[in-house]
């Protein structure tokens, strides 16, 4: 029979970032190259059942996949990077005793198609393993812990509504923070699934890369103002500012991952299709934007007061597979 002491449930979010990281100025501890700042999404999250084993060589995971019926032992990749995750959440919490643990991983939301999972997930398993070695962390720690995992997504997916994971100088004083609840400002990100398939190249490799990209300089450069005009425009919520300012950073991250060697094109014929149409649907006066993250799929952001037209004009799409409407939302929780 199997054995089991503690289980807690966990839900994070996944986050859509409206100011970008691409590259990092230390990979050993996941520092980003500028400033961020994100918002978390209602309906995209991941829930993490863990299980607390008495024998510390357990060490299970088991994934059930969007629309799957049931959850999958997974023995490969996902496990290996959990599994290393765990030895540095050990050391970062200073802890000694060993224990085992299985997790059961669910996802809302389609995987590795740039609606980053892994930061939900990651975040979501942060907390697990503070819970593991019951250690009650303070949310600046727990981004830290997040960040840790490899995907410095996470790092804004712990803290609620809109959030800003500041670059630092070093692994301890990178960290996000919230700017504003939840409920500040009622946007909306439709994310348009324009294909289920799971990307081939990870983000990991892709920040490495961005060294190489002659345009990176400028992305930083204009970045660091961007992010400045942007918190600005977020105070008054001048939303077609706002938007011009989602879309200008989305596209100057793209350059870069274009550009840099080897390319990272994550970009489809329908991605492209989708821009094409947010362009046309603001001619019609109806202010929606684009943002892509290192995938092939299209976050739309609108104004909540225009969701159901945005959502019906991208809805008629034969590019469009299927929509996934996002308030923006908390932060990661212990929920049970
Ligand atoms: C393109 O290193 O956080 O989404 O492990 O793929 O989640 P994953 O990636 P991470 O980099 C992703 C960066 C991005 C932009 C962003 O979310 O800021």
């Amino acid at each position: 029979m199997k054995q089991t002491n503690r289980v807690s449930i966990i839900k994070s979010p996944a986050n859509i970032a409206f100011i970008k990281y691409w590259g990092r100025s230390s990979t050993k501890d996941i520092l980003p190259l500028t400033d961020t700042f994100s918002m978390n999404l209602s309906n995209c999250y991941t829930i993490v059942r863990l299980e607390v084993v008495d024998d510390s060589g357990v060490q299970e995971l088991f994934i059930k996949d969007y629309k799957a019926e049931t959850h999958k032992q997974d023995t490969g990749t996902a496990l290996l990077k959990v599994q290393q995750y765990y030895a540095r959440a050990k050391k970062y919490l200073g802890v000694t005793k060993n224990f085992g643990f299985r997790i059961y991983s669910e996802n809302s939301f389609p995987k590795k198609a740039g609606i980053a999972s892994s930061a939900s997930f990651f975040s979501a398993q942060a907390l697990a393993f503070a819970t593991l070695f019951e250690k009650k962390l303070p949310e600046k720690q727990l981004s830290i812990l997040s960040r840790l995992s490899g995907s410095g997504s996470a790092a804004r997916s712990v803290c609620d509504g809109f959030v800003v994971w500041k670059k630092g100088a070093n692994s301890t004083n990178s960290y996000a923070q919230s700017i504003a609840p939840a409920t500040y400002w009622k946007l909306v990100d439709l994310v348009l699934i324009l294909t289920y398939q799971e990307k081939k190249a990870g983000s990991g490799e892709g920040h490495e890369g961005a060294h190489t990209s002659p345009f990176l300089s400028c992305r930083i450069s204009s970045t660091k103002k961007r992010i400045r005009h942007m918190l600005d425009t977020f105070k008054t919520k001048d939303f077609v500012t706002f938007g011009r300012l989602i879309e200008e950073d989305a596209v100057s991250m793209h350059a870069v991952m274009m550009t840099q060697s080897p390319p990272l094109y994550y970009w489809s014929g329908a991605t492209m299709e989708v821009i094409k149409k947010t362009l046309a649907l603001r001619e019609q006066g109806i202010e929606a934007y684009f943002t892509i993250d290192a995938g092939e799929n299209v976050h739309i952001i609108c104004e909540k007061k225009n969701e159901k037209k945005v959502f019906s004009y991208f809805s008629k799409l034969k590019e469009v597979q299927e929509i996934i409407s996002n308030d923006p939302a908390v932060g990661t929780r212990l929920i049970g």
